[in-house]
């Protein structure tokens, strides 16, 4: 059996983040924004690991103390043949968990199918209710009602954890906020409302924009009294909250006012088999030539990176060591 690998800050490896496809149908102007992403970015399927390559990587991670996966894009709902993938890697011995993180326009058509394959949970990034904002926000080529049509066919599949991921910028989508937590109270799912981040090169990303989760707490307080709960594990990235009334719970993702790279144990591995040892590394590490001798060497490559990380960018955000470049947000989902 393989040492599992410790970083230089002392964090192991639990999480691995694996973008699926590069290429997404929406154009979130804060991701991909349509002026400067063509409508048809990507690789050729031949770019792409496939899935035997996949199925050789994640059992690799396993061997260095991965449990947890989490499928993402782009949007990784076009990735063909995604059910069997997902029945693949359910498979695997030693993964406790796999989820998947969608826009959902696709959801209502692969839910049952993902469930089937094996699939627990899903996340449905969900950043406005109003219709006319919503179809901005996804660059006009989403309409809510496609995506809450996806979110109840997710419900009817029977996924164990449906959450809603919602990016809240000041004076954009901010007025959002209360309306998703009334929709959704007492539903089961539980929305997540995430402070902007200055992830990739696309968005100008300014702090103004920001809004801090204290603020949308008591805002949210106000209207339904919240309690704090504890973290489900170490290293939670969301922080959680209970509605007093006992209506369901609701959480806070916030990397600008609260870093929690402390507890960092996340890898993140693009479409094209490049490992990322932080949301705001700049290069990636390609894993491909190890991956091609097997899942001893990929074990062993991936091992020998995660032993030199030192990423703590949401910590340094700011000051003068802070890395200025960063990998776009579509190449690695999040
Ligand atoms: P579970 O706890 O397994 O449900 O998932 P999660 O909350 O870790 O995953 P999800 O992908 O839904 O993350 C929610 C938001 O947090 C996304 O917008 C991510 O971009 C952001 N996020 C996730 N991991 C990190 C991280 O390591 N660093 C930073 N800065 N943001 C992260
Ligand atoms: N800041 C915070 N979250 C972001 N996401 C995409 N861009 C940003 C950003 N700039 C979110 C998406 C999705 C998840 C994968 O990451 O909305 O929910
Ligand atoms: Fe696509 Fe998600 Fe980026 Fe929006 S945030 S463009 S849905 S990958
Ligand atoms: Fe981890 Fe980097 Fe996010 Fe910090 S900024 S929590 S090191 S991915």
């Amino acid at each position: 059996p393989q040492a599992h690998p410790h970083d230089l800050l002392g964090r192991p490896l639990h999480d691995l983040r694996l973008s699926l496809i590069e290429a997404c149908n929406f154009r979130c102007p804060y991701c991909m924004p349509a002026d400067r992403i063509p409508d048809d970015h990507g690789l050729d399927a031949a770019g792409r690991l496939d899935f035997d390559q996949i199925e050789t990587l994640v059992r690799a991670f396993v061997r260095l103390g991965v449990r947890k996966l989490r499928l993402t894009g782009g949007e990784p709902l076009l990735r063909k043949r995604l059910p069997q993938l997902v029945a693949r890697l359910a498979a695997i011995e030693g993964l406790d968990d796999i989820a998947l993180t969608t826009n959902g326009v696709l959801l209502a058509t692969h839910a049952r199918a993902l469930r089937e394959a094996g699939l627990r949970r899903v996340t449905v990034s969900l950043d406005a209710l109003d219709p006319a904002m919503f179809h901005a926000m996804s660059g006009g080529r989403g309409e809510v009602g496609q995506v809450l049509a996806g979110i109840g066919a997710a419900r009817e599949a029977g996924f164990d954890v449906i959450k809603l991921n919602c990016v809240v910028q000041r004076d954009v989508n901010d007025d959002q906020v209360l309306p998703l937590v009334e929709r959704f109270r007492g539903t089961g799912i539980v929305p997540r409302f995430i402070e902007y981040m200055d992830v990739g090169t696309c968005n100008d990303w300014r702090r103004e924009r920001v809004v801090p989760s204290a603020e949308l707490r008591d805002r949210i307080h106000a209207r339904w009294p919240l309690r704090a709960l504890d973290p489900h594990y170490l290293g939670e990235v969301a922080s959680r909250y209970a509605f007093e009334d006992g209506d369901g719970e609701i959480g806070f993702v916030s990397s600008v006012s609260a870093p929690f790279c402390g507890d960092c144990h996340r890898a993140r591995v693009s479409a094209d088999g490049h490992l990322y040892t932080c949301l705001f590394a700049a290069e990636g590490h390609d894993l491909r030539p190890a991956l091609a001798d097997g899942e001893d060497a990929l074990a062993e490559a991936a091992a020998a990176i995660w032993r030199h990380r030192g990423d703590r960018y949401s910590e340094l955000r700011g000051s003068r060591n802070a890395p200025k470049k960063h990998v776009e947000m579509y190449l690695i989902g999040g």
